[in-house]
């Protein structure tokens, strides 16, 4: 099939990429023509394993295409639209400026029978808002709300474990519930579940499965305040609790909590929306989702401070990670990069080390110090701090050679992902999140 994709960026690039591995001819547009440069000479403008193989073939094959130029798209059966959806600069809303302007833009290349397929994450109410414009076009509005995690975008996207599609009633649903069977043919064929529901439901499906794993990650952080006043240790409860095949380890993780930019704007244009239908107090616990959330940040640089004596002023803290998350690059509302800034705010002479994010993390903190070489990063440590659980820190850095070049014992593990007794063993003060 023909297909677009408006928005190129950690969604709409993999999407593209994604959709011509699996067999159709694919157009991604974006207006950032830098970004439109890079992924039409075959790369990825981001880091995510596996995409740079996926466009490289796909634009090899001439089934992959990218343009700046919108008029590409006419001809297309199905137009995705993956552009941004950040909070707005004034509240906790979502701005929908982007995704309007990007259905506004597609209007005049729409024929009729075409399908317009959002995947960008929305407040319930929006398609049925975007339908009224995309309707008198001939062509069909549907909401097919993307669930890939960053890091694991690939294979996300070419193996979800689910597909929904919320469509209008009747039999124009039906068919457009048919043309996408036809996209994700070989998803469905391999049992994916595929669920077509109504606009307000496939929209409200995407906020809620956020919504519920920003949550998980808050209770069990909320968890770790508790076990932090009374000498138990989170990570023990966590695995506990978690063989309760109901309850279920994943997103149990306690530590700095969640980044990027998803989760936590999505809780908030959640409440927001919540709001706005009066309906405030139904999800009135993500407020304190998103509090306990941000308490870990101070925690983590509290037990920096504290563990250097009082004060960081004029130390050498070396911080572990930048990213909110490994395998990614994206520092979007990191924890990583918010500690250490507020480290440097604090007068600490941080110097930090990413795998993947440092250009991304010096374009928007210049001030600090960055230093591409793990363990050139640790020479010299007053205190070390691990943000970003990469297996550069979590597996392949023993406590033994880190004492041959930190000048300090301190270790702060701000995702309780390093062997504390193995840190304790070779002399070093470990300090975890919940943990004695
Ligand atoms: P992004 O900022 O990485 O990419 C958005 C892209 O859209 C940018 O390249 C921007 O230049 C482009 N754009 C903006 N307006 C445009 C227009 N009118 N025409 C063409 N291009 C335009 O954002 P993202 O992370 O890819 O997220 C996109 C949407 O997908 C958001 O709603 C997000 O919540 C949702 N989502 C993201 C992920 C993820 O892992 N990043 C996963 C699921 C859902
Ligand atoms: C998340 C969802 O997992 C995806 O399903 C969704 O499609 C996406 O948001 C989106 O809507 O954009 P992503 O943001 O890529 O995906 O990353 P996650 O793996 O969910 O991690 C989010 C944050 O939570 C990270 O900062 C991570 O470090 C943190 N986290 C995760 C924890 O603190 N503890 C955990 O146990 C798990």
């Amino acid at each position: 099939m023909r297909l677009s994709v408006i928005g190129c960026g950690y969604l709409g690039a993999v999407h593209a990429a994604a959709m011509a591995a699996i067999g159709h001819d694919v157009v991604g547009v974006d207006v950032d023509s830098a970004r439109i440069e890079t992924l039409a000479a075959g790369h990825p403008p981001f880091f995510e394993p596996g995409l740079e193989e996926l466009i490289g073939e796909g634009v090899a094959s001439g089934r992959l295409q990218f343009t700046t130029d919108l008029k590409a798209v006419r001809g297309a059966a199905v137009h995705f639209v993956a552009v941004n959806t950040p909070q707005v600069k004034d509240g906790y809303a979502a701005d929908l400026t982007y995704v309007n302007a990007a259905v506004q833009g597609l209007l005049p290349f729409l024929s009729p029978g075409d399908l317009v397929a959002g995947k960008s994450t929305v407040p319930v109410g929006t398609a049925a808002t975007l339908a009224e414009r995309v309707t008198p076009t001939g062509a069909t509005l549907v909401w097919n709300p993307e669930f890939l995690r960053e890091g694991w975008a690939v294979q996300d996207t070419i193996d979800p474990d689910r597909l929904v599609a919320g469509v209008p009633a009747g039999e124009e649903g039906e068919r457009a519930a048919d043309i996408l069977r036809e996209v994700y043919h070989p998803s469905i064929a391999k049992n994916t579940p595929f669920i077509v529901t109504d606009y307000a439901t496939a929209e409200l499906v995407k906020v809620s499965a956020n919504a519920f794993l920003a949550t998980k990650i808050s209770f069990i952080n909320a968890m770790a305040e508790i076990a932090e006043v009374t000498g138990a240790d989170v990570t023990t409860l966590a695995d506990a609790i978690g063989h309760d095949a109901r309850i279920g380890r994943r997103f149990l993780g306690a530590g700095i909590g969640f980044g990027g930019g998803c989760l936590p704007k999505d809780i908030r244009a959640f409440s927001a929306r919540a709001e706005e239908l009066g309906r405030g107090e139904s999800v009135v616990f993500l407020r304190e989702v998103d509090a306990i959330n941000l308490r870990r940040r101070d925690r983590a640089v509290d037990l920096v401070v504290t563990a250097l004596g009082g004060s960081v002023f004029k130390k050498n803290v070396t911080v572990l990670g930048a990213a909110f998350k490994p395998h990614s690059d994206d520092i979007r509302d990191s924890p990583a990069l918010d500690v250490a800034v507020r480290l440097h705010g604090l007068g600490a002479w941080v110097t930090l080390t990413d795998p993947e994010a440092i250009e991304n993390a010096r374009r928007i903190h210049p001030q600090l110090n960055y230093v591409e070489d793990r363990d050139e990063a640790l020479r010299g440590a007053d205190a070390v701090i691990v943000v970003t659980e990469w297996d550069e820190y979590r597996r392949e850095l023993s406590p033994e050679h880190a004492s041959t070049l930190a000048s300090g014992r301190i270790i702060v593990d701000g995702r309780n992902c390093l062997d504390a007794a193995a840190w304790r063993a070779a002399g070093w003060e470990y300090y975890g999140m919940g943990r004695p």
